[in-house]
């Protein structure tokens, strides 16, 4: 939980350099808008939250850096730096978010001298920093109760501190949970092409002294068929107002999956990456991440050359197969288009 994912300081973002993991615990200095595009894009930073909280300290750093006195000027770079750093995922709606704050800002402050406005920007990214920690806490707390005594909890991807700047969602549930004393088993899916369970969610859980166990994707429906499962808990990329959830690549199956077994499927996540301006999931941008990413692993070729591949990053999974979302707002069941409005439309400016 204390694994320091993404820091902000004056003059660089340094991050976990996600694609090392779980050979190499290192950190990397990202100092402008292009390095921080490079490292969204490839994964070095990765997951929801955590995407947000980087891409708003590239553009706190970026202004801080610039050599313009004048303020107009500098929001002038904030708005381009932005747009461009808009461009590097398009699923996770954490991004936008957090990039339209740190505009928001800017827009607000525009009167003051340009030495000012750059600490302020600064000011607003370690805010999102410190309110995304804050959110993941709040929202371990609220579900720490979903999860039984004895039981064994799915997970897939890495919804944990790794993808957010501390605690996680899904995971934060399990920490919570354990530290309330609960003594439970989770499996974690490897979570194919980029095994980001595998090679983080495990390394994560496993330095915490979480009893993990890891699994391929597809032993999932064994494993809920022979009882090992009593409920699957995931994280989400943008929630939308029905309450569809896009997650990575594979989640709607295991929904699926948990459906046919009767099993509940939650969804956690903090209100960051709740997106009401869509009516459904339908409209969720998906996505779709190279050839190579699945005929390469490790540098070892897996597939002919030359062979067609499909390979979309994110799935969207329909607010029926979902038992529960949990939020930092605490735990919101159906019917989520009325639930969501009621518990946060106001702080989403709808009211
Ligand atoms: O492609 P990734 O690794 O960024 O995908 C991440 C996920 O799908 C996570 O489950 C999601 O962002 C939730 S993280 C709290």
């Amino acid at each position: 939980m204390t694994i320091p994912t993404v820091e902000i300081k004056d003059d660089a973002v340094r991050l976990i350099d996600q694609t090392l993991l779980p050979a190499e615990c290192r950190i990397r200095e990202v100092k402008t808008k292009e390095e921080m595009w490079e490292a969204i894009r490839v994964l070095r930073v990765r997951g929801a939250p955590a995407i947000g909280v980087a891409a708003a300290g590239a553009l706190a750093v970026e202004i801080n850096r610039s050599s313009s006195v004048d303020s107009a000027r500098l929001l002038e770079e904030l708005e381009a730096a932005a747009d461009y750093l808009a461009t590097s995922r398009p699923t996770a709606v954490n991004l936008f978010w957090a990039l339209e704050r740190m505009r928001e800002t800017g827009r607000r402050h525009r009167e003051l001298p340009a030495s000012e406005l750059k600490k302020v920007l600064l000011a607003e990214a370690r805010a999102i920093l410190a309110e995304d920690r804050e959110m993941g806490r709040a929202l371990g707390e609220a579900g720490a109760e979903l999860i039984p005594e004895g039981s064994g909890v799915l997970t897939h991807c890495n919804a944990g501190s790794l993808a957010t700047a501390g605690f996680g969602s899904a995971l934060s549930v399990i920490y919570v949970a354990r530290e309330r004393g609960k003594s439970f088993r989770v499996f974690a899916d490897e979570t194919r092409p980029l095994l980001q369970g595998a090679r983080l969610t495990a390394w994560e859980l496993g330095r915490e002294g979480v009893d993990v166990t890891l699994i391929c994707d597809n032993m999932a429906a064994w494993l809920m068929k022979t009882g090992k499962i009593d409920l699957v808990i995931t994280g989400a990329d943008r929630v939308a107002a029905n309450g569809d959830g896009a997650n990575k690549i594979g989640t709607y199956g295991v929904a699926l999956l948990a459906r046919a077994h009767n099993i509940p499927f939650y969804m956690a996540w903090p209100s960051s990456t709740l997106d009401l301006s869509l009516a459904s999931g339908d409209q969720i941008p998906i996505e779709e991440r190279p050839a190579e990413e699945i005929t390469i692993i490790g540098g070892t070729r897996l597939a002919p050359e030359g062979v067609k591949t499909c390979s979309p990053a994110f799935d969207v999974t329909p607010g029926e197969l979902i038992a529960a979302h949990v939020t930092e707002r605490g735990i919101i069941r159906p019917p989520y288009a009325e639930n969501f409005r009621r518990v946060f439309a106001a702080e989403q400016g709808l009211e």
